[in-house]
């Protein structure tokens, strides 16, 4: 494998926690930078190098590229659904600008690969509901959906004007026990495991047929590695990649933690994030990343319930 280093941005973040660990076991300690504006997470501390850093920085980003000799960038920085609608302006201005600034800098520096996720949250009410296809009808509504639909294009614009390798994949709501979810409207699906295990009862902010793509954080974490280690000529898409895994209700997934927890109890009192979900497909057509690049996931509803209830 060719010499790379990696520097992920929002390194501190759900995802960011498990996607710089695992990039360390592949690239080696030294050769993946952690970065986030918040302070180092616990579980990546000793683990590499971590930087302060600022995205919307774009001077001392770069200066931080050509300092540390970054080959790749993963940008993770974001403002998420539902913390998105309570301050629009400032979702929009992180989110795109973020990604400017990092695709500019990729362009300027001839970074090798830029990973940059985008979300199922592009979709809108117009799209297909079930198994919702790579190309379809797209009118998101939120200022997420907005920045991260906007986001596929200027990447497709990266790669096709300036041959930058961006890539990309639209996750579905991430489930995970390592470090806290950002302020999405799929957050419910792990706060239930926590309320559980500590009260045995949840009060679930989305009503109890609501159905939403789904993903255990280890099938996403190996989805991103899949994708960014494919061969070049693999990649059709490039926007962003459906990739999808499980779809269940917070009906469904109270009924498979009753099966570990039997006194668990569950009420529904649905707020403002009903309608960001409601907006949202409810499962998700990916056989382009499946044909493409050889995508499949692992983890099940009870596979991944039985993992979360354990590790907690
Ligand atoms: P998160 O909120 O948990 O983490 C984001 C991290 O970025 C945080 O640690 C935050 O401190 C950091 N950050 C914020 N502003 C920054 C800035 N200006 N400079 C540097 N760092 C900054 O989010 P996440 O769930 O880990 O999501 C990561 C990416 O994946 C985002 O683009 C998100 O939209 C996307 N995504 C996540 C999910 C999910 O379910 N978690 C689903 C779809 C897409
Ligand atoms: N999990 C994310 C959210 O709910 C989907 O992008 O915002």
């Amino acid at each position: 494998m060719a010499k790379e280093k990696i520097l992920v941005i929002g390194a501190s973040g759900q995802i960011g926690v498990e996607l710089t660990l695992a990039l360390r076991k592949i690239y080696g300690n030294a050769n993946v930078v952690a970065s986030d504006l918040r302070e180092e997470n616990e579980l990546l501390k000793g683990s590499g190098p971590y930087v302060s850093l600022d995205v919307m920085n774009k001077e001392m980003l770069h200066v931080q590229v050509i300092r540390q000799n970054i080959t790749q960038i993963y940008l993770l920085a974001a403002i998420l659904s539902a913390t998105g609608e309570k301050n629009p302006g400032l979702a929009w201005h992180l989110n795109m600008q973020g990604l400017l600034n990092v695709l500019d800098i990729a362009r300027e520096e001839k970074l090798n690969k830029v990973y940059w996720p985008s979300s199922i949250a592009v979709f809108g009410p117009t799209s297909p509901k079930k198994n919702c296809p790579q190309q379809t009808i797209i009118e998101p509504i939120t200022v997420y959906g907005i920045s991260k639909y906007a986001g596929e294009f200027w990447c497709n614009y990266f790669h096709q004007r300036y041959g930058v390798d961006v890539r990309s994949i639209r996750y579905p709501g991430l489930i995970s026990y390592k470090s806290a979810p950002g302020g999405g409207t799929t957050d419910y699906a792990i706060e239930i495991f926590h309320e559980a295990l500590e009260h045995k009862h949840y009060k679930c902010f989305l009503k109890e047929d609501t159905y939403l793509p789904m993903m255990y954080m280890p099938d996403a974490i190996s989805a991103t590695i899949r994708l960014m280690e494919a061969p070049a000529e693999k990649i059709s898409v490039r926007t962003s990649y459906n990739v999808s895994a499980i779809s269940f209700s917070p009906k469904e997934i109270a009924a498979e933690i009753k099966k570990h927890i039997p006194d668990f109890t569950i009420n529904y009192s649905p707020d403002y994030r009903q309608a960001i979900a409601d907006s949202w497909p409810q499962s998700i057509d990916d056989s382009v990343a499946r044909n493409d690049w050889g995508w499949k996931h692992e983890y099940d509803l009870s596979a991944m319930s039985a993992d979360m209830l354990q590790n907690l």
